[in-house]
């Protein structure tokens, strides 16, 4: 992992971002890194309330540094960020992104989301559009510029700052500056992003998130991880 101080940027200019269903395992935890890092993070739930008690929480655990600048309804939350990340389960992405699509609109969305279909949450299960990106972007229409991240990234550890994920993150999307964007969330995390080609190709990131929850039960872990090598 990136030293702290090589993960914390300065606030001047870092994006405002949205994590929707960010009061959840993986939205909360890759909020609490990217506050950490210097941006400005607000936190998206079906209820503000609710989204208030997970930032304020949150904020709780940073070190000192960054903020947690909120809680909002989903749909608040899209509309008042720059970058969008959807971090909810495959199944209400539909419902949500109803709720958010306008707030997405000329904007970065980062998709999280796997397609898992309990209880075989070990076999890859790919929507009809493809992947759960592409569904989304199908969804967003093409205002919104998806990008698919982070899908192999467990929970487990993502809100002890101090643990080093070993992981790197997949990056798929159409779009070559959304794209950047990613990365660079990726960094600041304290991973290294990887551009992966189109956002087609999300359909293995994803896929491969249910090969490595196989691997976990398998092998008895939490949080097997994928490499690339070479680069
Ligand atoms: N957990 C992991 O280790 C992991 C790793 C990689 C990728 N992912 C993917 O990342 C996404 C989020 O994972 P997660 O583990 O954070 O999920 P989660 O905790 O089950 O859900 C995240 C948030 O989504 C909202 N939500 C849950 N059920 C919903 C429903 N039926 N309708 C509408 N909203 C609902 C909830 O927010 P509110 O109640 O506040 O609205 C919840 O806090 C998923 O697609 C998952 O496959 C997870």
């Amino acid at each position: 992992m990136q030293s702290k101080s090589q993960n914390r940027r300065s606030d001047i200019d870092l994006p405002t971002l949205a994590v929707i269903g960010g009061t959840g395992a993986e939205g909360s935890g890759l909020a609490l890194r990217w506050a950490a890092a210097g941006y400005p993070v607000l936190i998206g739930s079906r209820s503000r309330d609710k989204a208030k008690v997970a930032a304020t929480e949150l904020s709780s655990l940073l070190p000192g540094v960054g903020s947690i600048i909120g809680g909002d309804t989903n749909a608040g939350a899209a509309e008042a960020a720059d970058v969008v990340i959807l971090s909810v389960p495959y199944d209400s992405q539909s419902g949500i992104i109803e709720q958010i699509r306008a707030g997405c609109q000329g904007k970065a969305v980062v998709s999280v989301v796997v397609p898992l279909k309990p209880p075989r949450v070990s076999r890859v299960w790919r929507p009809p559009a493809g992947s759960a990106a592409e569904e989304a972007q199908l969804l967003l229409g093409e205002g919104a510029r998806l990008v698919a991240a982070f899908q192999n990234i467990s929970a487990t550890h993502l809100k002890d700052l101090n643990h080093a994920v070993d992981c790197d993150i997949l990056v798929t999307g159409d779009d070559t500056a959304a794209k950047e964007t990613a990365i660079e969330l990726a960094l600041a995390a304290g991973m290294r992003g990887i551009d992966a080609g189109p956002l087609a190709n999300s359909a293995v990131s994803e896929g491969l998130t249910a090969v490595l929850i196989g691997v976990n039960i398998r092998h008895k872990v939490k949080g097997s991880g994928i490499r690339v090598t070479g680069v």
